[in-house]
């Protein structure tokens, strides 16, 4: 009976130190969604039974080895102990409960995670390939390989693999989830801690695995949205349009003509102007199309505007790339 007092008080001893232990360690890292709450928390009691089991299973081990070492001389055998029902029906139906407790913890967790929706969370598709992530925003138009968050914002990831099966793993956010080919796959977010992390690929998918990370940012809303800016911005100058709104920047166009419904400063207004009808100076008229402008840029005199003539605008020497993309900016103008 001594025994079974002395291994209790170091099986609770051991167990304390062993969870302290675990804890000081830093087991997980910080905790940077509103879903890892629940996470936690069963983690938590995982930690509170890691350490009773490991205590209960390592002391009476230690103790036997000791205590109950075959004395010097001694050539006796051992007792035959036959079966103990009690004792079997304690060891059965304890841990029984004890899984049956972790189930239902589980299922709670997992729900708790899930439960938090906000029906105008913002919506980001994701893109998952050997071995890259790209993050699309459909709300604005473009494509990033990082991933910014405003903080205190759900997010719903649209998650699609177009080769193998990965899975989107950021660890501060504790939730895991697979994306698969062929099946669009949803993982919901709500980033409540400003940070830089990584998204990882949890799923072998080939020779590079371990390299298939991506930058996850979470931002305040003002950072957010300037970074969205540029994004947007970037996105805008890589297209023709874009393009062609540089060159008459960099030219030195809208000195003189606009870009809205109101007249340059000694100009002709561009808006809407593709396509229109434009009285020249000798009473004709003229339609705006691609040979009119083209002309217009390379020998502005040629068909001098009525109300600007004559023209102060010297001919520019522009690129049929150049022209091209001017064109494009102008008949966006509508
Ligand atoms: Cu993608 Cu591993």
């Amino acid at each position: 009976m001594i025994h079974i007092v002395v291994v209790g008080i170091l099986v609770i001893i051991m167990a304390i130190l062993t969870y302290v232990g675990a804890n000081s360690v830093g087991l997980m890292p910080v905790q940077a969604s509103a879903q890892a709450v629940p996470i936690d928390w069963m983690w938590g009691w995982q930690v509170v039974a890691i350490s009773f089991l490991f205590a209960l299973i390592v002391v009476p081990i230690f103790y036997s080895l000791i205590v109950f070492r075959r004395k010097k001389g001694d050539t006796s055998d051992a007792e035959h102990i036959e079966g103990n029902t009690p004792l079997e029906i304690t060891w059965t139906v304890i841990p029984l409960i004890i899984v049956v407790a972790f189930a239902y913890m589980g299922a709670y967790s997992l729900g708790e995670s899930r439960r938090i929706t906000d029906p105008n969370a913002m919506i980001i598709k994701v893109t998952a390939r050997q071995f890259s992530w790209t993050f699309e925003y459909p709300e604005y138009g473009f494509v990033s390989n990082e991933l910014h968050l405003p903080v205190w914002k759900q997010v719903v990831l649209k998650m699609e693999a177009v080769d193998v099966i990965h899975s989107f793993w950021v660890p501060e956010f504790r939730v895991k989830q697979d994306v698969v080919p062929g099946r669009v796959t949803e993982y919901r977010i709500t980033p409540n801690l400003v940070g830089s992390y990584k998204v990882r690929c949890a799923e072998l998918c080939g020779s590079n695995h371990a390299d298939m990370e991506g930058a996850v940012i979470i931002s305040t809303q003002a950072d957010y949205d300037t970074w969205v800016a540029e994004q947007v911005e970037l996105a805008a100058a890589a297209t023709p349009e874009g393009r062609g709104k540089k060159l008459i920047t960099a030219n030195g166009c809208i000195g003189c003509h606009s870009v809205t419904p109101q007249p340059g400063v000694s100009a002709p207004s561009w808006f809407g102007l593709f396509g229109s009808q434009v009285l020249l100076a000798d009473g004709s008229t003229v339609t705006a199309d691609d040979a009119y402008i083209t002309e217009s840029i390379l020998d502005p005199a040629a068909k001098e505007v009525e109300g600007y003539s004559p023209t102060i605008m010297k001919p520019f020497t522009l690129t049929p790339d150049e022209i091209a993309d001017i064109l494009a900016y102008i008949k966006s103008l509508k």
